[in-house]
């Protein structure tokens, strides 16, 4: 679903890369997590494997394929095709939805863009599936609370029927008694539509929970990739013992619950 191969990143203004020689596969049906602290280059890689990097504001080097085409020099008709294989999911969901839009308008605004691609169900199963009443359908973002909103770009996502899922922080903006809910309903979009993800997260625990392999950043460069349970019980890296030793988990009864592996470790910086 992915395979990137020797990416790096550059900023406009900036002679160091923020990402450097970066290579990630993502196979079908894979969950993939790169995990790093705030500012590792993490979104910034996310948005150029999105085919977003002119978005923010980067120029992006290096063998890029995703679903299937390269992003950057895909025709027409392949953009297109992409543009619905490929979904991303921010970490605010209130950011990527229209305050003048009620869901369900905007449901009828993604069908407009591709018909044929988003007819195979109805705007209420599709709240089903992410569990949400179907009375929701007619509110605005700005009556919906950060899960129920996050529940609805997931929702808008799985329209188009996606082969691949771009997670950002997904459930970084969202109250910690829902975290887990939203994280439960990515797996069971994956075990029951076989979606791969690549899964971004600043969160050691999020990714022991979800991904089956990660790969760990620091400063724009991938320390050490591996299985997750290999790599979160026998790290090689320094910088990943570093991270697992700040993660919540491994606290003792002092630690800040809900803080975040890495959001701790900053904060203890
Ligand atoms: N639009 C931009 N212009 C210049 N620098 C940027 C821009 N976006 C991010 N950066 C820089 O790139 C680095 C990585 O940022 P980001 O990819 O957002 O990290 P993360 O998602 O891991 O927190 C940071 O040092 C940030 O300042
Ligand atoms: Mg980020």
């Amino acid at each position: 679903m992915v395979r990137a191969a020797g990416v790096s990143i550059h900023h406009g203004g900036s002679r160091e890369p923020t990402v450097d020689d970066v290579s990630i596969e993502v196979r079908a049906g894979e969950i993939v997590g790169v995990v790093g602290e705030s500012g590792s280059g993490k979104t910034t890689l996310a948005m150029a494997i999105a085919g977003l990097g002119p978005h923010v504001g980067a120029s992006v080097s290096g063998d890029l394929e995703v679903a299937g085409c390269d992003p950057y020099a895909a025709d027409r008709v392949r953009t297109r095709q992409l543009r619905a294989d490929m979904q991303v999911v921010f970490q605010n969901p209130h950011a990527s939805l229209d305050p003048r839009q009620s869901v369900r308008a905007g449901f009828g605004e993604l069908r407009g863009l591709q018909p044929e691609r988003t007819s195979w169900t109805t705007d209420e199963q599709l709240m089903e599936r992410v569990r949400l009443a179907p009375e929701l359908l007619d509110r605005y973002p700005h009556q919906l609370s950060g899960g129920q909103a996050q529940r609805v770009c997931i929702a808008r996502a799985l329209l188009f029927r996606p082969r691949l899922l771009i997670a950002d922080e997904p459930t970084s903006g969202l109250d910690v008694s829902v975290q887990a809910s939203v994280l439960q309903l990515l797996l069971d979009v994956r075990e029951r539509d076989g979606i791969a993800m690549l899964f971004i997260s600043h969160d050691l625990s999020v990714v022991r929970l979800l991904c089956d392999r990660v790969h760990v950043m620091r400063a724009g460069r991938i320390v050490e990739s591996g299985a997750t349970t290999r790599v979160l019980t026998a790290p090689e890296d320094e910088y990943t013992r570093k991270l697992l030793a700040a993660s919540p988990g491994r606290r003792g009864p002092g630690g800040r619950a809900g803080a975040g592996g890495v959001a701790s470790l900053e904060a203890d910086a």
